[in-house]
């Protein structure tokens, strides 16, 4: 295992961590399959893996309970352990301390390494301040609950540096980030900025949920046909090993063999890419790019919406299954009948979004487009 720093702070991570949000599971394909989970955590950090990182409602709140169970026997003082508090569960400052004491009861854990405000945004970040929840984190850190305050990030590059701006004692940052969101949310330009201010900096989603493990066909071609061999996935780690601002690779790991690979690639984490293998890393990302219909950045300027329409999470579940396929489609339609109040469907073709849209994307004719697919089942 090679390990890197820790944005400043004193002590060195992993190249490779354990995301528990993608834990083996049974045939009903819901419940963990705990004995092979506990097995495949334990294999990681046997492997030199130093940090763990679950949440609230993983595995509808149980990835917190089986990661306490893997990290019994001597396991929890081998790892630096981080959970997330569900922002958009809370009703009252009180339910910060209730929710803490619930998951550090779960985990089987007197302290937390990193306690993180859940998936940041917009919305998430107006709780924060409105229930003075850095205050309540504070607190924490002082009666020894917690040891660092952290946030998961999902919203525009302006919000992320506003809120990176709006507190100096945040530790780290968890960022969506791979070859493929480069531009996407708090992207590369965020990862900098962060890295700049001394966060450390984990890359969450790091083969984009496992779809860039299973490239469309035509980036497929581009890494088959490089002379370094190695697989697609490696391909991406490597891509994020190679940037010194991240610090730590997140990866969720479903088997046995993805951990045994990813841990493989860790190894090799500290070896430069050549400037061959970025061109073909430069090539791949474009190829992917140019494949994307809708080239929204979530930027999220186009909001607010007067219907209330989330623009950019319409255009990401819509380019998701035009890019990935079938399976994806079929997930993204799931998670599109979900928007009772979000969804393109609402779109009154008003058009004011477009006008603020730094894209000049023809959102007004893109909606019905969207919804015709996502809503109604019909094609691209
Ligand atoms: N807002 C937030 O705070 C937030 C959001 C997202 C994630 N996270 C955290 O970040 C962690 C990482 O995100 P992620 O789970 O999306 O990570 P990821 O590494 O992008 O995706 C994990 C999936 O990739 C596939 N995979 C992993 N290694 C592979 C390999 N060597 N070969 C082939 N396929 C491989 C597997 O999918 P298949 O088995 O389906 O192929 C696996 O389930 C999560 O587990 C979670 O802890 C946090």
């Amino acid at each position: 295992m090679r390990y890197r720093k820790f944005g400043k702070q004193d002590w060195e991570v992993s190249a490779l961590g354990f995301g528990c949000m993608r834990l083996p599971v049974l045939e009903d394909g819901k419940t963990i399959n705990e004995p092979e989970a506990i097995r495949i955590i334990r294999r990681a950090i046997d492997n030199g893996v130093n940090y763990a990182d679950t949440a609230y409602m993983y595995h509808g709140g149980n990835s917190e309970i089986v990661l306490g169970k893997a990290l019994l026997d001597g396991y929890r003082a081998k790892v630096k352990v981080a959970t997330k508090f569900p922002l958009w569960k809370v009703e009252s400052a009180d339910d910060y301390d209730k929710t803490l004491d619930n998951q550090l009861k779960k985990l089987q854990t007197s302290y937390l390494d990193y306690y993180l405000f859940h998936g940041v945004g917009a919305p998430g970040w107006e709780r924060v301040l409105k229930f003075g929840l850095i205050k309540k984190a504070e607190a924490a850190v002082e009666d020894g609950r917690i040891k660092n305050i952290a946030f998961s990030f999902h919203d525009s590059y302006d919000l992320f540096v506003k809120i990176i701006d709006s507190y100096d004692k945040w530790a780290m940052c968890q960022v969506q980030y791979n070859y493929f969101d480069v531009e996407n949310q708090a992207g590369m330009k965020g990862v900098k900025y962060a890295a700049s201010k001394g966060l450390a900096v984990i890359a969450m989603e790091p083969l984009l949920g496992g779809r860039l493990s299973r490239p469309p066909e035509k980036v497929a071609k581009i890494f088959d046909a490089a002379s370094k061999k190695r697989t697609y996935s490696e391909w991406a780690l490597k891509w994020l090993w190679n940037q010194p601002e991240i610090s730590m690779v997140l990866s969720g790991m479903s088997t046995m063999q993805q951990v045994e690979e990813n841990l493989r690639s860790a190894d090799n984490s500290a070896v430069p890419l050549s400037a061959e293998e970025l061109k073909t890393l430069d090539q791949a990302q474009k190829t992917y790019r140019d494949l994307i219909p809708f080239k929204c950045t979530a930027c999220n300027y186009c909001q607010p919406c007067p219907s209330g329409v989330d623009i950019q999470w319409n255009f990401e579940l819509y380019n998701r299954g035009y890019i990935h396929g079938k399976t994806q489609l079929e997930d993204s339609r799931k998670t599109y009948a979900t928007l009772d109040k979000t969804g393109a469907q609402l779109c009154t073709g008003c058009a004011q979004c477009e006008e603020k849209c730094p894209q000049k994307l023809p959102i007004s004719e893109a909606m019905p487009k969207v919804h015709s697919v996502l809503g109604e089942n019909k094609d691209y």
